[in-house]
This record gives C-alpha cells, structure tokens and sequence, in this order.
C-alpha cells in the first residue's frame, strides 16, 4: 500500500500530548504521552500520523511537496484551548487596577458603579467596527501564545442591541482571525443601572427578550451567568439557565468566585458543560460537580490579579476531578491574556505539575468547550491544531514565566503564527 504524503511535517521534536478524547481526571492528569525525537504529519487540516523518528520512513513518504520543519531540540503540544474569557469590550479599566492594586476591593468598586457597569458604558458607546478591531488586536496576543480556540462571552451590553453587537463582533472575529471562537451569551453578567431596584424584571427581560432573539439568530452556543452574592442568585441564576437549555443553548456557570453561593451545586444539578472559578468551593460543591460530570475550569490569573486565594484545585483532584484551565480575559478581573503566563500561575499557586496542566490546559479546556472529538490531543484524524515551543523539555514551559516560547502556531494544518527573530538589531 502506497505511503501517504503529507502537506506538513514536523521532525526531531519532544511530542506531548494527553491521551485520548475523554475528561482526564484526578491521577491521570499526571500523565502526558511523550515521544522524545518525534515526528508529526498533518495534511487536510488533520493529524495524519505521529510516532518515533525511527519509524518514519514506515508511515509516510515525503516528497518536495511536503513542507518539513526542523524541530530538533524543541516541544511540540496541541494548540492551547482558552475556554473562559470576555475578549469583545469597550474602554478599559487600568484606573480600577492601581486601585486595587493599592488595597481597594473588587466587589466594593462595583457597588459604586464602577466594574463591569463602567466596561458597559463603554461597550455601549463602542461601535462594531472598534469592537472587531480591538477584539483582532487581542487575539493576536493570544496566538503568540499558542493559543489555536478560545471562548467569548457576551456580557458587556446587558441590553439586546448591545449584546448582539458583542456576539457579532465575535462571529466576524471568527471568520477573520486564525483562532477559533466559541460564543457564549452572559447578558446576565450584571444588573445594567436602568434596572436598579427591579432586578427580577431584567431577570424576565433576559428569559422573555434576550435568549430568544439571540437562540433565534442562532449568535452562541452556550448561555452563562454570573451567579455570585449582590449579582445573580441561585434562584434567578436556575431560572435563567433551564430557559436557556429549552431553547437549546448548551451551559456554563460563573460559580463560587467571591462567595459560596452554590453555583457549584447548581451546575452540577443542572449538568453544565462547565462551573467556572471556584475559589470558594465545598466539598459539597465538589460532590455535585463530579455527580453532574461538570468540567471545573479553574482561573489562576483572576486569583492573582485580584489577590484572592486560589481555588482548591489539589482537593479538586483528589477527589478525582478533572480541572481544565482558562485565563478570564477581561478588562477588570483578569487582564491577563496568556495562557502561558495562566499555566505558570497554575503551578506556583494551586500546586499543579507541569503534566497536570498542560493536561488541563488543552484536552480538558477542549472537553469544557465540547470539542474533545477535534482538539485537545494530537491524535490521528484530529483536527491539526500544534503549536513548536522552542524549550527542549515540556516542563520548561510553566517554568520560564511570562517568555515568549512559542515558535509556530498551526491551525487546521496551515501556519498562523511564526516568530520574528532579532539577532544583532535585524529581523531575520
Ligand atoms: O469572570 N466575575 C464576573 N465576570 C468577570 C469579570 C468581568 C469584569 O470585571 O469586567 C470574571 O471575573
Ligand atoms: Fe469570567
């Protein structure tokens, strides 16, 4: 049988990758497969092969239409899953920043109208173009990451027109950049300030109004909430959400963040595809999620920026959770666009090893967003989506905190990203 020839090829590399396309949970997040001196095909947008350099020429044969890198001495993973951000805004908040920076707290700025309610004022005022452009801006950072799919989160409009546009920004930033995005609706992210004394009635306006229209031009895959004590109760919260799945929006939660509310019992309940945050979870909390077959995905650099205690993650994973990793990318509590720099914090503040959360930073980010049948591991028939760290040992990448070790980034087998070098003051 003729060998196949591929369109890429990548030779000589550390290849890491989780095994198979399920949840990874507990224990096994400690295992990667790693193939030292590895080879990697891809062709079609797809994994063609991948094995030992000494079985190559056995499985493919390479022709001058083969493009072939040289990654000798490098790391090969699949390309990083973001699966929690609020990437499409208006403005900024660095003001916000230097004050909590200097001891004011999060929520405190919030009840004075600042918070979310000032990055919807400005999202208000911004026009779809501004939106589409900042939101390409950020995006870039994200690639230069290693970044190949990420989540985006409506949220900033808590009007119709508004939050539309959000969504919309995100279908055009779909087509137009590299990454792939995944849309969610959050129009309950905050009570908007016309509504002040009436919550429950934005709570109808959401139910009656906003996921209809947005299920109807079919703008997000999932529904989110931001259920957290003076926000969304678990009440409000649950009526939202099961309104959400009847119209056929799959689920995720912003659960547990400040306060032990139950937003990890709620989504276990309601069996979300994920509960995100965490930082106050009970064991309680923990049953439900394992009960419900819920993704925790664990946000480190919210933790960091905001100077809160980091989410329980090695009691997460001793009770034989999964954990998937995600950056929040927002304007107040996590401007923080990095997966890499997401991963270190993983490791220095909640205990995880480098396995865990390369682990929880590709299959298990992969598995929270729905896609673990494409992405997530490097497997024959899954989608090409790679990433050449320059690091020799895939432990070097928490390690090196906040460098630039991405060389290449490949999405659906086509180069989308490869680093400029500077030697002596030339890019060469
Ligand atoms: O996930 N917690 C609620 N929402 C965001 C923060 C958004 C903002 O501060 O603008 C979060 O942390
Ligand atoms: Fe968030």
């Amino acid at each position: 049988m003729p060998k196949p020839q591929p369109e890429l090829l990548i030779r000589g590399a550390q290849i890491v990758s989780p095994l198979g396309s399920s949840p990874i949970c507990g224990e096994e997040m400690r295992h990667l497969r790693v193939i030292n001196e590895g080879w990697i095909a891809c062709s079609d947008g797809k994994i063609l092969g991948l094995g030992p350099m000494d079985e190559l020429v056995n499985h493919v044969t390479v022709d001058g239409c083969t493009e072939i890198i040289d990654a000798a001495g490098k790391v090969v993973l699949p390309g990083l899953v973001d699966p929690h951000t609020h990437l499409v805004f208006g403005g900024s908040r660095e003001d916000e920043f230097y004050l909590r920076a200097q001891g004011t707290d999060y929520m405190e700025i919030m009840t004075r109208g600042g918070g979310i309610l000032s990055t919807v004022r400005a999202t208000r005022a911004a026009s779809l173009e501004e939106l589409v452009e900042t939101g390409l801006q950020r995006l870039d950072w994200m690639l230069s990451q290693g970044v190949t799919t990420v989540e985006c989160k409506s949220g900033y409009g808590l009007d119709l027109e508004t939050e539309i546009k959000q969504l919309r920004a995100v279908q055009i930033l779909n087509e137009r950049h590299p990454i792939e995005l995944v849309a969610t609706f959050m129009g309950a992210h905050a009570f908007p300030p016309e509504y002040a004394g009436r919550e429950d009635e934005f709570v109808e306006v959401i139910i009656e109004e906003m996921l209809p229209a947005v299920a109807e031009q079919g703008l997000a895959e999932y529904c989110d909430v931001f259920c957290e004590s003076g926000v969304f109760s678990v009440e409000q919260t649950r009526r939202i959400m099961e309104r959400a799945r009847e119209l056929g929006f799959k689920l995720r939660l912003h659960a547990d963040e400040m306060t032990s509310l139950g937003g990890a019992e709620l989504a276990g309940e309601l069996q979300a595809s994920s509960a995100d945050h965490l930082l106050q979870i009970t064991e309680d909390g923990m049953t439900a999620l394992r009960e419900g077959q819920v993704m925790p995905v664990l946000l480190p650099a919210t933790a960091f920026t905001l100077k809160k205690p980091y989410a329980p993650a090695r009691r997460m994973l001793e009770r034989g959770l999964p954990i998937a990793l995600a950056t929040d990318f927002n304007p107040g509590s996590s401007p923080v666009p990095s997966m890499l720099l997401t991963i270190s914090l993983s490791c220095l503040y909640m205990g995880l090893t480098p396995e865990e959360a390369l682990n929880a930073a590709t299959l298990n980010a992969a598995v929270s967003i729905d896609r673990a049948e494409q992405l997530g591991s490097l497997a024959v028939g899954k989608q090409a989506d790679l990433v050449i760290f320059e690091v020799d040992h895939y432990s070097k990448i928490p390690y090196f905190i906040g460098a630039d070790l991405v060389e290449t980034v490949i999405k659906r087998g086509s180069i989308v990203y490869h680093k400029p070098r500077f030697r002596g003051g030339y890019e060469c």
